[in-house]
């Protein structure tokens, strides 16, 4: 049993905090944002996340789990100290690191000797003699544990893992970190700081450029004529190229992948290295993103409604089963189509407030259908492969369905008389 305060409640210090204390450990969380650790307190999980209430409640129950934003108060009895932070992007794409900052010149006087910081926060690449001079102590060590935690299923991640990695410089306090996930599976990858910081930054590359290309496929295939979901059959069934972050969507969004890959592009080029298919990666996301927004026009105009054209969007979030809208291709898709139509409304099944980019957020799938000439399907949620087409039919003025995910029903929808086009459709 290890004394753990982990700094930063958001999905991911919520997440490895109450997946420490399942495992075992005596856990404090830590947020400067007080109403969220009054709702912490009161069994309130502040962001959607599957699994996780029931983590909170029994470590709370069991007396392993607690919160508070008196950091300081919290710092002394910690052996290890888990900085889950945010590290925002700054206009020139490096990370923000002011929180980080904040947090380890609050506690250079508080925290224990021999106390291991462990960052989970995704950390440039060659920080540490930065995090080293803000902490200033040299009887603290610090190790390097980055997250692989998918939004909507980082509970499930976090105790199944692939592979987890941890870098530092002292033998000892590595060892620590990895006897706190002895009972979980998964490759251990023992390294220095810089070599683990790497493996977050290029994975998250690697995964994005994935999913480019295949979205570069999905057009492609459209151009050729080739049927993408074979194409994509053709190849995920192949180990060395693997499945996952291979379904072609409307671009990749979310906390992490755009953040990082733009933090990469700017650490390669400040060390004088040309990251070329990460610039391409970037570069692709964003066109993949505009060409849909154009084709999306193009349909309109075939239809005759460019000055009065009623579209709806399905799907804001940056994908399916999370309620976080960060860096959502739904909502650039959205910001790029509003000078072309006349009315734009949003549905999402977890996100429902209204937002700028819309004339309406709707909680009802229908409602948002309602009078619209075409409906963008922008996230995977399984309810839109269900939907009731007939009803839709009914509702819709026009009769497109374009299904940037492809997990329409086309033959419930085209025997309703609505027409679906694919980003691998040809015009
Ligand atoms: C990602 C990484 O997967 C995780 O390991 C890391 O630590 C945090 O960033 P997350 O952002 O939650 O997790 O989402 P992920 O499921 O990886 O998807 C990222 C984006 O790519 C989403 O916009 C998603 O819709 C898109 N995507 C993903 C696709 O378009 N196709 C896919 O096949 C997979």
């Amino acid at each position: 049993m290890t004394n753990i305060v982990i700094v930063g409640s958001g999905y991911v210090g919520l997440t490895t905090g109450s997946c420490l204390a399942l495992l075992g450990n005596v856990v404090t969380c830590v947020d400067s944002d007080s109403e969220r650790v009054k709702s912490l307190r009161n069994g309130r999980i502040p962001f959607f996340e599957e699994g996780i209430d029931g983590l909170v409640r029994d470590g709370v129950t069991q007396g392993r789990l607690s919160f508070t934003d008196d950091l300081e108060a919290s710092i002394s009895q910690a052996e290890m100290v888990f900085l889950c932070l945010p590290t925002p992007e700054l206009p020139d794409g490096s990370a923000d690191l002011s929180s980080v900052r904040a947090v380890l010149t609050t506690i250079t006087r508080l925290v224990a000797k021999d106390a291991i910081i462990v960052y989970k926060s995704t950390i440039p690449i060659n920080s540490l003699r930065l995090l080293k001079a803000w902490l200033s102590r040299s009887d603290v060590h610090f190790v390097s544990n980055p997250e692989f935690l998918r939004e909507g299923s980082a509970v499930h991640d976090f105790l199944h893992p692939e592979r987890i990695v941890i870098g530092g410089e002292d033998n000892h306090a590595m060892q620590r970190v990895c006897e706190l996930y002895a009972s979980l599976g998964g490759e251990r990858i023992l390294t220095d700081n810089t070599s683990a910081e790497t493996i977050k930054y290029v994975s998250n590359a690697y995964l994005a450029m994935k999913i480019s290309f295949v979205n570069e496929v999905s057009r492609f295939c459209g151009a050729v004529g080739a049927n993408i979901g074979d194409v994509i059959s053709g190849l995920a069934s192949d180990s060395r190229m693997g499945s996952s972050h291979f379904s072609p969507g409307p671009g990749w969004g979310g906390s992490c992948f755009p953040k990082d890959t733009k933090a990469l592009l700017h650490m390669s080029e400040s060390s004088g290295f040309d990251f070329n298919l990460v610039r391409a990666t970037i570069q692709s996301n964003d066109a993949h993103m505009v060409h849909i927004a154009s084709r999306i026009v193009q349909v309109l105009a075939h239809m005759e409604r460019q000055d009065d054209a009623r579209v709806s969007i399905l799907g804001l979030t940056f994908k399916a089963h999370t309620d976080d809208i960060r860096f959502s291709p739904a909502l650039r898709i959205a910001t790029l189509l509003r000078q072309h139509v006349h009315y734009l409304s949003g549905y999402d099944p977890l996100f429902q407030k209204s937002l700028k980019e819309f004339d309406i957020v709707s909680d009802d799938l229908y409602q948002a259908l309602t009078g619209t000439d075409l409906a963008v399907v922008t996230t995977e949620w399984p309810e839109f492969k269900t939907l009731d087409a007939a009803r839709a039919r009914k509702l819709m003025r026009g009769d497109v369905f374009f299904d940037t995910r492809n997990v329409l029903d086309q033959t419930a929808l085209s025997e309703s008389g609505l027409r679906v086009l694919m980003v691998s459709s040809r015009l």
